[in-house]
């Protein structure tokens, strides 16, 4: 049931390039039934049109008021749609099923979705990116957790969505077919910068996958690099700008921000130094900043999640930027 030449001519219009091994499945199902739309909606259209303009209303014309049974025609029009929509929920549950069963031989990557940001965490080494890598040609299950509220993790070139949802774990897998970059959404709206929150998936060689996840374990030396290596990866950038990085908003710039004093929402003033950045990540809701207060509330860091010294780096890189333009 190969039907993916079908597919390769309509793809671009309905869906972008296939890339996993759900596709032709997916792809497929979706054709057929827009064929059978198709097929039933022209001729019953056409033959509605038909009969309303040849039996219409006109002066000595009568029609005739009975209506009439006929047994062949009532059996047909029933037993032949009943049989399309079971093949119809007999072929959607077996995908369903075959994107719900994780296989055994997997390669496992620990999922992160929080107002905006993704994260991913790779159990061969512990690396850590906002990109998604994944080796072609093998199974990857997804393993995925919300620190907040409730994401769905979508990448449309490889049909495969699921939710991520707060307090519990959920589960994906699938199997990139084709080398390249694709996108990967959030398609679940949640929150302000809902829109935002999107990245993109990388397929590459088994060679170069082992090269990358190298690549994510080798923190810069320098320590105003470490923190701007931190800011990019422990989504800060999602909601603060800094030098010419990140999102302009909802939360505070960081340009220009260092030493400054800062107003507070109980209308205290505190002087934006150590302790004051220190506080915002470990209890950000404590020392709440005017004008900010129908923001969406940041996410406390707990040292788990950023330890003192990654928190220094964070300090410094902040401290690096004090005489940029806000
Ligand atoms: Cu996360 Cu929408």
């Amino acid at each position: 049931m190969n039907m993916s030449f079908l597919a390769d001519i309509q793809e671009g219009f309905w869906f972008p390039k296939a890339a996993s091994s759900f596709a032709d499945r997916v792809d497929f199902l979706y054709f057929a039934i827009l064929w059978i739309c198709v097929i039933f909606f022209v001729p019953i259209v056409a033959a509605m049109i038909y009969f309303t303009y040849k039996y219409r209303q006109r002066p000595g014309y009568k029609g005739n008021t009975e209506a009439l049974h006929n047994n062949t025609l009532e059996v047909t029009w029933t037993v032949i749609p009943t049989l399309i929509v079971v093949w119809i929920f007999w072929e959607g549950a077996a995908g369903y099923l075959e994107m719900s069963r994780v296989p055994d031989d997997t390669l496992d990557i620990n999922v992160y979705a929080q107002k905006w940001n993704w994260s991913f965490k790779y159990k061969e080494n512990g690396g850590e990116s906002n990109i998604l890598y994944v080796p072609v040609n093998q199974n990857v299950k997804l393993i995925m957790q919300s620190k907040d509220v409730l994401h769905s993790f979508f990448v449309p070139a490889f049909r495969a969505k699921r939710d991520v949802v707060p307090g519990r774990y959920t589960y994906m897998w699938f199997r990139p077919t084709v080398e390249g970059v694709y996108d990967l959404f959030c398609t679940e709206y949640c929150g302000d910068s809902h829109s935002n929150m999107v990245t993109k998936v990388h397929v590459v060689s088994e060679e170069k996958y082992k090269l990358q996840l190298a690549e994510l374990v080798k923190e810069p030396e320098d320590i105003i690099e470490r923190g701007k290596w931190f800011y990019q990866r422990k989504a800060c950038m999602s909601c603060h700008h800094a030098g010419d990085l990140g999102a302009k908003g909802p939360g505070p710039n960081y340009n220009g921000s260092w030493g400054k004093p800062v107003k507070l929402a109980d209308g205290q003033e505190v002087i934006f130094d150590e302790q004051y950045v220190l506080n915002s990540i470990r209890n950000p809701s404590s020392q709440k900043r005017a004008g900010y207060e129908n923001a969406s509330a940041m996410p406390a860091y707990s040292k788990s999640d950023l330890k003192d010294e990654q928190v220094d780096a964070i300090i410094a890189f902040i401290q690096s930027l004090k005489d940029e333009k806000p």
